[in-house]
């Protein structure tokens, strides 16, 4: 594994690495930011170093010392969009595996682009104030001076003070009081200490803190929620979390974080899911009452190996994260659920593919598997492609070696890059080699068109999928179209869907958005009263139906998807909800987005800025 640049760090991270992270931060609420220390154990990994270069995006430095005492250290020009290196000169040029301890005192700005900040008045509660932090993938550099890179992994210590419970991706080591030091802190704070001993790369460094209580969710799992919400977050957990753990365990290996938590965040979380190590943070559009959204977990369980044991090296190699997570929660549907649900997912996970592929133009970039990221935004490239190209690339291995060959080489893979990171080239090199002495398999393994599947663009063949569970759905949206044409006696009723997941509604949706003419608004309208889809409690569901209502430019729909805009801030929804809204009503989007502006995420106020084009 000869170690790669990764072009989306600044840091000098193939001169030095992090062993060892000590955070310490002291949030404060009333200023909407947080003062820290952090002490980075840097191992040397070349002879005569000088200095250290670390990546840091709107942070106020204060102070750096090294091994102990003051350091001459400087900020450098912001270099967009990867922030300014902190350079610390060292006294004495380092060989090769000394060890060089970087203390950096700062405080975050109002730039900070990795945490939100909430007022009492803009939580569910009422009471209480709420931060939390999203740092994949760049963003952790807004938070703490690090090498922001997935190459490089670290233990770490956390503590933090706060007034309120705090929730990180370690393992909880205690709440102490403490003799308040340098900086004052809010009455009531104690310190929140965690221990990761598992090395994690900075984007999986994570941080809450609110009006947060706990409750059991299985023998080895909390969730973690505000307490109003907190029974019905057990509700919808209880019963699959444990055996997602243990169907995931008898494909890959033994569990190795100890604690699988989940947070439920308030509803700006801009994103489903975030695999933070520990504890998954999560966003309250998953509790719909009916655990129709309880994937999302199985996902970011997924990721405790795929992503978070092993990792991809740099941003351009994603696909090894979210490919293999993707393939390795549809196995786990399939497992639990039969093997209809496997094939269902990928069919659901297709059309998104080809939409996104759709969106950004089959010759672009971003639609390749491997991607040159070379003075780029990763959270531009930001698709389902890599999950999708990813999890179909995996799976046409699959079927080419064989299921049981391929579930041998599963736990081999995550053996041999166990807490490490890796590119697209160690994982072809280690399929190869895994394979090299079964001549079947490796005569197979022959035929894989490696360059085509790394670096062409747009979609490859698409597999025959097992259309069992879709076919209703299909069905269904047809009989909507031929009614839509008016040369149908169908007759929509309730009954139509009843006994359906809100998977397959979700499919028979997306199905009717497809067709080349929109649906009429009366149809429209009709589908809402016999469907009941726009006092559907689902995200998934109510999102796709705005979706329909706003492609037949239904005005009695806008006002509706205005109010969602102002509920929710999960990117996958927010995001094609405005750019379809700005098609309908452009001055209607813009007055919503400056209603809620300060109530999304700063990652999510940002892409809807550009999608709107405003600036
Ligand atoms: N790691 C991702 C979320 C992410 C990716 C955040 C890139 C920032 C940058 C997470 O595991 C994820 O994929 N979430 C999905 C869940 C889904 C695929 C089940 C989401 O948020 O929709
Ligand atoms: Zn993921």
């Amino acid at each position: 594994m000869a170690p790669t640049k990764d072009p989306n760090t600044l840091s000098n991270h193939l001169e030095f690495s992090t062993a060892h992270t000590a955070i310490s931060l002291t949030l404060s609420f009333s200023k909407s930011s947080l003062y820290g220390e952090v002490e980075l154990t840097l191992k040397a990994l070349a002879d005569g170093l000088k200095q250290v270069v670390l990546d840091t995006s709107f942070l106020d430095v204060r102070a750096v010392a090294v091994n102990g005492k003051g350091a001459k250290w400087n900020v450098g020009n912001r270099v967009e969009p990867y922030g300014s290196p902190l350079k610390v000169d060292l006294e004495k040029a380092v060989n090769s595996q000394d060890e060089v301890i970087v203390k950096v005192t700062w405080d975050t700005t109002d730039k900070c682009t990795a945490l939100q900040w909430m007022t009492p008045e803009q939580t569910s509660g009422k009471r209480h104030p709420y931060m939390f932090s999203q740092c994949q993938a760049i963003h952790a550099r807004s938070l703490y001076p690090c090498q922001d890179t997935p190459s490089i992994k670290s233990t770490f210590d956390f503590s933090i003070r706060s007034p309120l419970p705090v929730c990180a991706s370690g393992l909880p080591t205690g709440v102490h009081h403490f003799v308040p030091a340098t900086s004052p802190s809010e009455p009531g704070t104690l310190a929140y200490t965690f221990r990761q001993p598992i090395p994690m790369p900075s984007y999986l460094m994570a941080i809450a803190s609110g009006d947060i209580a706990n409750a059991a969710v299985g023998p080895r799992s909390l969730v973690y929620a505000g307490p109003e919400e907190l029974l019905r977050c057990k509700r919808e957990l209880e019963d699959d979390v444990e055996t997602f753990i243990k169907t995931a365990e008898s494909l890959i290996y033994a569990y190795e974080w100890t604690t699988y938590n989940v947070l439920i965040l308030p509803p700006s979380f801009p994103y489903g899911g975030m695999e933070n190590p520990c504890i998954t943070f999560a966003t309250p559009t998953i509790i719909s009452g009916d655990k129709s959204n309880v994937d999302v977990i199985a996902h970011e369980l997924a990721h405790s190996w795929s992503g978070n044991l092993v990792s991809n090296a740099s941003w351009e190699h994603f696909w090894l994260n979210e490919g293999w997570t993707t393939y390795i929660e549809r196995r786990i549907q399939g497992k639990v659920h039969g093997d209809k649900h496997f094939h269902f997912s990928a069919i659901i996970g297709w059309k998104a593919f080809k939409e996104s592929v759709e969106l950004f133009g089959a010759d672009h970039e971003f639609t390749k598997l491997v991607i040159d990221l070379r003075g780029k935004d990763p959270d531009d490239a930001f698709s389902s492609i890599p999950y999708e190209k990813g999890f179909n690339f995996l799976y046409y291995l699959d079927r080419l070696v064989g299921r049981e060959r391929w579930d041998a080489f599963i736990p081999h893979y995550f053996s041999t890059y166990r807490r490490k990171s890796l590119t697209s080239f160690d994982f072809k090199d280690t399929l190869l080699s895994f394979f090299s002495k079964d001549s079947e398999a490796s005569a197979a393994l022959a035929k894989v068109d490696w360059d085509t599947w790394f670096y062409k663009p747009g979609l490859p063949e698409k597999p025959d999928f097992d259309t069992t569970l879709a076919d209703a759905c299909y069905a269904l949206a047809e009989s909507w179209q031929a009614l839509n044409s008016s040369n149908s006696s169908f007759k929509p009723s309730p009954s139509d869907i009843s006994g359906w997941t809100s998977g397959q509604i979700v499919v028979f949706l997306e199905r009717i958005t497809d067709f080349s003419t929109p649906l009429r608004k009366d149809l429209v309208e009709l589908m809402r009263d016999e469907y009941g889809f726009l006092k559907s409690e689902n995200a998934e569901i109510l999102s796709r139906f705005l979706t329909v209502g706003l492609k037949a430019k239904d005005e009695k729909l806008y006002g509706k998807t205005a109010e969602v805009l102002g509920g929710w801030g999960r990117m996958k929804f927010v995001r094609p909800l405005y750019r379809l809204l700005n098609e309908c009503d452009r001055e209607l989007a813009l007055k919503t987005f400056a209603k809620n502006k300060d109530f999304y995420h700063p990652i999510c106020r940002g892409v809807v800025m550009k999608d709107l084009g405003i600036n």
